[in-house]
């Protein structure tokens, strides 16, 4: 909502039946990126700010009606240590060619510390970025909105599964070798990005709720970094997660080339935990809104959760959604109650990490049940990002239907 002005935000939040959810009018950007890995004390707003080399490179592979011949060359390519491979235009060749690789300021040794870190943490993690940060980006008025309209929004089941090949790639044993995903992965997705940045705007029905001339900025980008990286790196901490400096460090660093590989500027990538949840608390807190389309995807994603982990009744399923991310964004989503499974949740969660912490020697009494949510959550997670059912990464050639 930030360069709405106050009237056209109120007109919008009336026109979506927001009563009661307060439309502030937006702030001008003040986060410096004295506290960026550029260390520039300079005030540039991110959500002006696109990626208009990948962006030209879609418009491209668009107007040629190459999209098909892409996708099928892009099969074969996975590994971050492979040859690009052939049956792609000239001009996409010598794009990737430059960016697909680590950059200079990336530290290997920092990047290996934090596969490590993902590694001892990943059953927590995999539900923070599930049930967390999956819920929680369908508050996200922009991103609800693009996801919603895209060609990936028809089909939620297959979208979710190539967004959990991002994350499954990311904390993966090998994500940064030769023979790991992760720079692919992530070099498709900017090019996912780049060609909704040029699909979109082709809309009509996108275009009626849009407030900005493209969608997917480096803001709205880092925003999405925000509810899902910070908001884990902020649950640990509430949780009470033992991590050393050194471990939140990594888990950071490999956020930071992440961010860069998908085309955020040096400038605005937050160089510490602190600047990160001070940029949070200017781009994501504030921003929070329930839009149609970000319900309609809140309940069909979690219809996908919901059956499959292990039989658990949907009570639990969203009692957990609400321990997460809270009862404000849970109730505009009209997720359901269950008092029985939050009483549950909250005196059992925390008594459940420090016992598998080891900071605690008390087993809490439904130490099984949380054990078996876990692991159910995590096999969902790994089930859609493993190679033998991996979905890949695919460029999009329209809008969704109708
Ligand atoms: C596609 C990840 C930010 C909108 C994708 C894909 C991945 C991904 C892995 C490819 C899978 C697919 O095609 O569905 C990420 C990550 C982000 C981020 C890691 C930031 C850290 C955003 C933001 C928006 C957005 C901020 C919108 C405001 C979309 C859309 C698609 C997409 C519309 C295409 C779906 C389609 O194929 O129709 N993203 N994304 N993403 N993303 Fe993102």
């Amino acid at each position: 909502m930030e360069n709405l002005s106050r009237r056209r935000a109120l007109k919008l939040g009336a026109a979506l039946g927001l009563a009661g959810v307060a439309l502030e009018a937006p702030k001008a950007w003040s986060w410096s990126s004295a506290g960026s890995l550029a260390a520039t004390d300079t005030v540039t707003d991110p959500f002006t700010v696109w990626d208009p080399v990948p962006d030209q490179v879609a418009a491209r592979i668009l107007a040629d009606g190459a999209t098909a011949s892409v996708n099928t060359a892009w099969n074969a390519w996975t590994n971050n240590g492979d040859p690009l491979p052939a049956g792609m235009p000239g001009y996409l060749k010598s794009y990737l060619q430059q960016v697909n690789q680590l950059p200079s300021w990336a530290d290997r040794s920092v990047l290996a510390a934090s596969q490590q870190l993902y590694k001892r943490l990943s059953m927590y993690l995999f539900l923070s970025l599930s049930l967390g940060s999956g819920i929680l980006s369908t508050v996200i008025p922009r991103e609800s909105r693009a996801v919603y309209w895209s060609a990936g929004g028809a089909d939620m089941k297959a979208r979710a599964a190539k967004t959990f090949t991002f994350g499954y790639d990311m904390v993966a044993a090998d994500a940064w070798s030769p023979n790991g995903h992760f720079v692919v992965t992530a070099n498709k997705t900017r090019l996912v990005h780049s060609t909704v940045r040029n699909l979109l705007p082709t809309s009509a029905k996108f275009q009626a709720t849009a407030d900005q001339p493209k969608p997917i900025s480096n803001g709205d980008i880092l925003r999405t970094f925000h509810s899902t990286a910070t908001f884990t790196h902020l649950n640990f901490a509430k949780w009470h997660v033992p991590m050393s400096a050194a471990e939140q460090n990594a888990d950071l660093h490999a956020w930071q080339v992440a961010l860069h590989l998908l085309g955020v500027q040096r400038q605005f990538i937050p160089a510490s935990w602190a600047d990160a949840v001070a940029q949070a608390e200017q781009m994501l807190w504030p921003d929070l809104a329930p839009t149609t389309e970000g319900t309609s995807l809140a309940h069909t994603l979690l219809g996908y959760i919901e059956r499959p982990v292990l039989g658990l009744d949907t009570g639990f399923v969203s009692e957990m959604v609400r321990y997460l991310i809270g009862d404000a964004y849970s109730d505009w989503l009209g997720l359901p109650h269950d008092f029985i499974s939050r009483g549950i949740i909250e005196a059992g969660w925390p008594l459940y990490v420090a016992f598998r912490e080891k900071t605690s020697w008390i087993m809490p009494v439904n130490y099984y049940l949380f054990d078996q949510f876990v692991r159910g959550v995590a096999m969902l997670f790994l089930n859609n990002g493993t190679s033998a059912t991996q979905t890949p990464v695919t460029l999009p050639s329209a809008n969704r239907p109708g």
